[in-house]
C-alpha cells in the first residue's frame, strides 16, 4: 500500500487498526492509541477524524535517540479521560 505521506499513513494505519479492533468485538469507548511523546500531531487529528473518544491517544515516554521509540516505562493507561 502506498500513501502520499506521513499524515495519510498515520490515518490509514489507525483506520485499519480501529476496524480490526472493532471487528474483533472491542468496545469503541475503550480503544486506545499509544503514541510516543514526540509523535506527529497528525496522530491526534487522525484519531479524532476516526471518531475515537477524547483521550483515546495516550502519550508514552519515548527516546529521541532512535526516532521516537517508546521507552520501557509503562504508559499511564488509567489516566486517560475515558476510563476503561
Ligand atoms: C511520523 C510522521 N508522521 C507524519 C508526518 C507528516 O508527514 P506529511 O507532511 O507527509 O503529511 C511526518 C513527517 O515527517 C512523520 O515523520
Amino acid at each position: 500500500m502506498f500513501t502520499s505521506g506521513g499524515t495519510q499513513s498515520n490515518l490509514q494505519a489507525l483506520l485499519l487498526a480501529r476496524d480490526e479492533a472493532l471487528a474483533a468485538g472491542a468496545d469503541p469507548a475503550r480503544l486506545r492509541v499509544l503514541a510516543g511523546e514526540c509523535g506527529h500531531f497528525s496522530v491526534q487529528k487522525s484519531a479524532a477524524l476516526l471518531g475515537l473518544p477524547a483521550g483515546a491517544v495516550v502519550t508514552v515516554p519515548a527516546t529521541r535517540t532512535s526516532g521516537c521509540a517508546p521507552t520501557r516505562s509503562r504508559p499511564n493507561w488509567t489516566a486517560a479521560p475515558a476510563k476503561g
